[in-house]
C-alpha cells in the first residue's frame, strides 16, 4: 500500500473575520464533495490579531449560508511561525497581506506563497476586496471570486499531487 502525505493550505487575509473564513469553507466543503478530505488539510488566518476568537462576520455566513457552505464552527486566529512549517500552500486573499506574510516568511519555507486568486480561471481580479466597511453585495462578490479560485486550486493540487 502507498502511504500518501497529507497536503495543507492556509487562506489569509487581514481580520481572519469575513474572506480568509470564506475561502476556508468553500474551499473545505468542495474538498469534502469531491472525496479529498483524506489528504487535504485546510485552515485560515489574519496577518492582524483584532478578532482573534471570534466567528466568522455575520454578513460572510450568511452569503456562505445561501450557497450551502456552513462558517460558524471557525473562530479568527492570527498567523504564527508554525503556519510556515504546517502547510504547503499559504494563500493570500490581497498583495497587502502577502507582503506582510513574506515579511515575515521563514528562510526554510519550502511551500508556496502566492494569491489565492491565481488559481482562478479567468484572470484579471488579483486580489479578493476587502468588504468589511462596505454593503453586503462586497460579499456577494467575495464568494463569488472565492467559488471560482476553489475549483482552480483544487485542481491545481491534484495534479501537483
Ligand atoms: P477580512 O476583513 O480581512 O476579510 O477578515 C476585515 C475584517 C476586519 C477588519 C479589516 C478587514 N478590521 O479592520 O477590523
Amino acid at each position: 500500500m502507498v502511504t500518501q502525505s497529507r497536503m495543507g493550505v492556509l487562506f489569509v487575509c487581514l481580520g481572519n473575520i469575513c474572506r480568509s473564513p470564506t475561502a476556508h469553507g468553500v474551499f473545505e466543503t468542495l474538498v469534502a464533495a469531491q472525496g479529498h478530505d483524506g489528504w487535504l488539510t485546510v485552515d485560515s488566518c489574519g496577518t492582524g490579531d483584532w478578532h482573534v476568537g471570534e466567528q466568522p462576520d455575520q454578513r460572510a455566513m450568511t452569503e456562505a449560508g445561501k450557497r450551502g457552505v456552513a462558517l460558524s464552527h471557525l473562530r479568527a486566529r492570527q498567523v504564527r511561525e508554525n503556519d510556515f512549517f504546517e502547510f504547503d500552500y499559504i494563500l493570500a486573499m490581497d498583495r497587502a497581506n502577502l507582503r506582510h506574510l513574506e515579511s515575515i516568511k521563514p528562510s526554510s519555507f519550502q511551500g508556496h506563497l502566492g494569491l489565492f486568486l491565481d488559481y482562478a480561471p479567468e484572470p484579471g481580479i488579483a486580489e479578493v476586496p476587502d468588504p468589511y466597511y462596505g454593503g453586503e453585495e462586497g460579499f456577494t462578490q467575495v464568494l463569488d471570486l472565492i467559488e471560482d479560485a476553489s475549483q482552480g486550486l483544487l485542481q491545481a493540487l491534484i495534479d501537483a499531487r
